[in-house]
């Protein structure tokens, strides 16, 4: 069975004290995953270490960094290299997420760089994909989807790909409350899937988990969650809090 997988993510929020204290609630629940679940917190890089530390020792649960540069080293002030990332332990990596694509120009080509260099080093890749608002009202959501796949995906071998986790974000449901239906999810999971059995075999394309992200909530990740192609959640402003969070990781199949 694929991996379920509720990743929080906190993008640009909380003190390290603050983090904390929500990490030290999520985990104070105790919630026992079974092997083929995991909760994976993507948190800024200066708390990587500090939540590495607290999940030492809990089985399946796992830290993330937000993102990494796309060049191996060198003369790049304020960046983050993916050997940096691998130096202190961390094993995920969410790549191009839309906030970095819209604010930060990430390319698919760009973001083929990242996800090669995250498998050169051992790190998964949770690569986001999703369309805007005005994509998904001309019903272009499939083809646009399909070109990030294509661009920054299709060139990796069939084992490789089969190390990477994709997260399918419709930009328009990011912080906005407002949900894909469970129906629309399913739909665009089952498309990607499909998408990727054409290019790799039915067999790679089962075994790749697909999450769903924007607007997750602990009211509607049972319902999400139990689409047969949704694998689980990237989850925002939710993961912020903890009872949600915890919810929301319950929710998992
Ligand atoms: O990475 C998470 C997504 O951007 C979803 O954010 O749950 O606040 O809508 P959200």
């Amino acid at each position: 069975m694929r991996k379920q997988i509720a990743a929080a993510n906190w993008k640009m929020n909380l003190t390290i004290q603050q983090g904390e204290t929500l990490l030290n609630d999520v985990l104070g629940a105790s919630i026992e995953l079974t092997s083929n679940q995991q909760a994976i917190f993507a948190v800024p890089f200066p708390y990587l270490l500090m939540v590495k530390e607290k999940i030492a020792g809990k089985n399946n649960y796992f830290v993330a960094a937000q993102n990494c540069y796309d060049k191996k080293s060198g003369a790049y002030t304020g960046e983050v290299s993916v050997e940096m990332l691998q130096s202190i332990g961390i094993q995920y990596c969410v790549l191009g997420h839309s906030e970095r694509r819209e604010y930060f120009n990430e390319s698919n080509k760009m973001l083929a760089d990242k996800l090669n260099l995250c498998l050169q080093y051992g790190i998964t890749p949770i690569f986001c994909c999703g369309e805007p608002l005005p994509v998904r009202e001309q019903n272009g959501q499939n083809e646009f989807v399909k070109l990030q796949l294509e661009e920054s995906l299709f060139h990796l071998s069939s084992e490789e790909i089969t190390k990477i986790v994709i997260a399918y974000e419709p930009i328009w449901a990011i912080g906005t409350g407002k949900t894909a239906t469970t129906e629309q999810a399913q739909e665009m999971h089952q498309y990607l899937r499909s998408a990727i059995a054409d290019k790799y075999g039915k067999e790679v394309a089962d075994s790749i988990s697909i999450l769903y992200g924007g607007s997750v909530k602990a009211n509607n990740a049972v319902e999400l969650f139990a689409s047969p192609d949704v694998d689980g959640g990237l989850v925002g402003g939710a993961s912020l809090n903890a009872n949600e969070f915890i919810q929301i990781i319950k929710a998992l199949k």
